[in-house]
């Protein structure tokens, strides 16, 4: 079989077989096929789509380009989350200890933030002594004892998806749907997920930044996880203005820790239980949605899930002191106000920009290398809709330097104020089963 022959084929509106995509994953990922054939494939990809049956089969061909962990021995139905990313974005701080609370197993691999997002494990290691670097055996002897551990992206999982993301990355073929789905599910199946729970954001902040484009990129990950076998559920959630109010590595544990006691940003609390039902749900310990988010509240309510979070932050070295004493987090050295320059109603607060925002003070990568500082960072006090009077303040700044400007700046041309009342878009927009 001629890997031209294959380029061909799909330049064509051709079909590739399971084995043809078997193939040619494999060569590509030994390099045996070179960059050049591949990325004249992905441009075939890019105008010509995939079918179904395409899609699933390189999503499973890239899972078994490398290692693929193995969580039998946890019992119970490994349900993992993921985000299509956004800006302060806090779900996976509250969902991995609430879920656990009401005994769905979390054994989750997260990643580092790049760019205007954050990641999850830079926010878990504002915590003192919080570490990830457990090998996988201690990782699910700790599910087992404690329902949930995290741990960081093994850089030995889908070869194939690292070198193709990186040659798409150059080739002006990242936007192809078909390929984002396999490349995002070929990730979680790798990392051992039985049932899959995606949150697929759109607006500003959001990778897929239209809704019809949001909606296609979830149906085809539904279709992809449940053509192979792993229950997958999509839920379309809102991205036009920040999650929550924090954003920032310590400021984001904070209000995770706040969420945790019920007492967290309304979005991000709705967006939580949403998410958290389903993969209460999926996990086979409630029968509908209804029955799975009261468990949750009660965890809320109960301080069972607080408890968790505990026990969790110990297990891996965390002083889980912080939970009660949020002012032992990393704390920047500046609390400055941004005030209103004039009365009216929140019409929009870019969420892109915000994002930006925060990393300049340092709070994000703007390369894989950068160091980050993980107590600055921004608190937003008004959302999309809340009516402002002129000289309030609408966010702290949280930073390390009095030399703000730049980011002062930044910060109030984000957020738009109009004299006309104002109504938010919905934070849910749908969900794909
Ligand atoms: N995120 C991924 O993991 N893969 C893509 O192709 C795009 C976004
Ligand atoms: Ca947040």
């Amino acid at each position: 079989m001629r890997t031209v022959d294959l380029i061909t084929k799909k330049r064509d509106g051709g079909e590739l077989s399971k084995s043809e995509i078997d193939a040619l994953v494999q060569g590509y990922t030994q390099g045996s096929i070179p960059d050049y054939q591949m990325s004249a494939m992905a441009m075939a990809i890019f105008f010509r789509g995939m079918t179904p049956d395409e899609r699933a089969n390189l999503t499973m061909a890239m899972v078994h380009s490398g290692e693929v962990i193995d969580l039998s021995g946890i019992s119970g139905v490994k349900v993992d989350k993921h985000s299509t990313g956004g800006v302060g974005d806090t779900t996976t701080l509250v969902l991995a200890p609430l879920v656990a609370a009401v005994g769905v197993p979390v054994a989750k691999m997260s990643g580092r933030g790049l760019g205007h997002t954050g990641g999850t494990i830079d926010k878990l290691e504002s915590v003192p002594g919080f570490h990830v670097e457990i090998d996988n055996e201690q990782f699910i002897s700790l599910v087992n004892r404690n329902g949930l551990a995290i741990i960081g992206q093994s850089d030995k999982l889908t070869p194939a998806d690292k070198k193709l993301y990186g040659l798409r990355d150059v080739t002006g073929t990242v936007n192809s749907i078909p390929l984002i789905a396999s490349s995002i599910m070929s990730k979680k199946i790798a990392s051992g997920a039985d049932a899959i729970v995606l949150d697929v954001k759109t607006g500003d902040g959001a990778f897929m930044k239209e809704m019809d484009e949001a909606k296609e990129l979830a149906a085809c990950m539904v279709d992809i996880g449940n053509r192979v076998g792993r229950r997958t559920i999509a839920v379309l959630s809102d991205m036009s203005q920040p999650l929550g109010n924090a954003i920032g590595n310590a400021l984001e544990v904070r209000e995770a820790i706040d969420t945790l006691r019920g007492v967290g940003p309304k979005d991000l609390t709705e967006l939580c239980l949403t998410l958290g039902s389903h993969m209460t749900v999926l996990a086979g310990i409630a029968a509908t949605q209804a029955e799975a988010a009261e468990l949750l509240k009660e965890a809320i309510a109960s301080g069972k899930a607080i408890e968790k979070f505990k026990t969790f932050l110990t297990a891996q070295g965390g002083d889980a002191s912080v939970v009660d004493e949020p002012s032992r987090l990393p704390t920047a050295s500046f609390q400055i106000e941004v005030k209103a320059e004039r009365s009216g109603y929140v019409a929009s607060i870019a969420a892109e920009s915000m994002g930006l925002a925060a990393m300049m003070l340092g709070a994000g990568r703007a390369t894989k290398e950068s160091a980050i500082d993980l107590a600055v960072g921004i608190v937003l006090h008004k959302k999309v809709g809340d009516p402002v009077t002129a000289g309030e303040s609408l966010a702290t700044i949280h930073a390390n330097s009095e030399e703000v400007a730049e980011v002062r700046s930044k910060i109030v041309a984000s957020i738009v104020i109009q004299d006309a009342p104002v109504t938010p878009q919905p934070l849910l927009s749908g969900e794909i089963v």
